[in-house]
């Protein structure tokens, strides 16, 4: 056990491979929407381990199923019938219009699941040679290879060439590059219905429905990555359905088991049946002990209505930030998102701010250099948002 921050920063940087540019802080505990350093600071958190812990740190009633299932079960591969997992897949399926999942690990394998989805789609149901997925600028769906190379932004691309073959990125909001794009190689179009990482932006409704209208004029996949945006975030359980939108295939991650691994990919029956016994795999998907948290965590989030919270909290969010905006005019250039996933853009680059807001105890990202990215627990209270929209204010007076 390390006895200080600084001995435990050495540590880290002869022990860990460096690729995280971590924030100049360690966590020793958490509980709701608090995080504690190990001399006991306290932090409001307003970034949840990126979209992860939705219900909170260490919520009790997820405590006490992981408990009894950790005495109970844990794993035993995907070679025997689980109660868990089933359940679960009853349970999750009952979100959406989708009829089948398949469980896994992670955004990114949820997100790689897709893509050979798609490409086996084609090649086994379809019978046609089609293979390409078509992304978007700006986008972010994970750090495989593929994923990676699916991801609309060349920063995580650099010195992993050759990228796999059979990825297409177009500028988001543009209909017209998109159907120009598309070709007899189309296999899928996968964009997430905000680009959370890509600086919190929303991609309007119109452009939604028509990317969803030309991939079924095209028989193309159309596919939506809800690994952040999914799980009540936005407003409602799933971010597409806000705009009555019934992709081919999704996907979920993060939130899922508040915090444990878990990702999931959802189809039609009719994209599903690309898959049969043999064709993929996960050893550790929808295991015993997963399962019975992501059951539970969905569970929560429709008895406590957090989809109608995140919806109202949000908009009292985003009222306080213009507030803020208004206040010091010329720091804030816009405010925006759906729900708790809440970007609000400066005028200009934005560490200095960000770090005066860790100092005063609030835990938040910067993504995309000038957006400050709120994703807080949907449990986060008025009163922790009011704290938030006071220390901006005086942060950005005083800069
Ligand atoms: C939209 C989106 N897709 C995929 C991923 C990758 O998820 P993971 O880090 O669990 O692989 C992320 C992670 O930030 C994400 O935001």
């Amino acid at each position: 056990m390390k006895t200080s921050f600084d001995e435990l920063k050495t540590c880290e940087l002869s022990a860990v491979c460096h690729t995280y540019g971590r924030y100049p802080l360690d966590i020793a505990r958490g509980s709701g929407s608090r995080l504690y350093d190990m001399a006991g600071k306290e932090y409001i958190d307003l970034l949840s381990g990126i979209a992860v812990t939705s219900l909170g740190h260490c919520h009790p009633e997820i405590t006490q199923v992981i408990c009894e299932q950790a005495g109970k079960l844990v794993h035993v591969s995907n070679l025997f019938y689980q109660q868990e997992q089933v359940a679960l897949a009853e349970r999750i399926l009952g979100t959406c219009h989708s009829d089948k999942v398949f469980f896994c690990n992670s955004g990114a394998e949820a997100n790689e699941a897709a893509i050979k989805l798609a490409r086996r789609y084609h090649r086994t149901v379809r019978g046609t040679k089609a293979y390409e997925v078509i992304t978007l600028a700006g986008s972010f769906h994970g750090r495989t290879l593929a994923t990676l190379t699916a991801t609309g932004q060349q920063k995580v691309k650099d010195g992993f060439d050759p990228l796999p073959d059979g990825f297409v990125t177009v500028p988001w909001n543009d209909l017209a590059a998109l159907e120009e794009a598309m070709g007899e190689m189309t296999a899928a179009v996968l964009l997430e219905v905000i680009l959370g990482e890509g600086g919190v932006r929303p991609l309007p409704p119109e452009y939604l429905r028509g990317v969803q209208k030309l991939c079924q004029e095209r028989g193309v996949l159309f596919m939506v990555d809800e690994v952040q945006t999914g799980l009540c975030r936005t407003g409602s359980f799933w971010a597409f359905q806000e705009y009555g939108l019934t992709p081919d295939v999704f996907t979920s991650a993060k939130a899922l088991a508040n915090g444990l691994p878990m990702g999931a990919m959802l189809a039609t029956d009719e994209a599903a049946r690309a898959f049969k016994p043999g064709s993929h795999a996960t050893t550790f998907g929808g295991g015993a002990l997963l399962s019975r948290v992501a059951d539970k965590v969905i569970e929560i989030m429709e008895r406590d209505g957090l989809a109608e919270r995140a919806r109202e909290m949000g908009e009292y969010a985003k009222e306080l930030f213009r507030g803020v905006s208004a206040a010091v005019p010329g720091a804030i250039t816009d405010v925006r998102g759906r729900g708790l996933i809440i970007g609000i853009e400066l005028a200009k680059p934005g560490k200095e701010v960000w770090e005066h807001l860790l100092d005063k105890g609030f835990i938040l990202n910067l993504t995309q250099d000038k957006v400050l990215r709120l994703l807080p627990p949907l449990t986060i209270e008025r009163s922790d948002l009011d704290l938030f929209a006071q220390a901006l204010s005086d942060v950005l007076k005083a800069s």
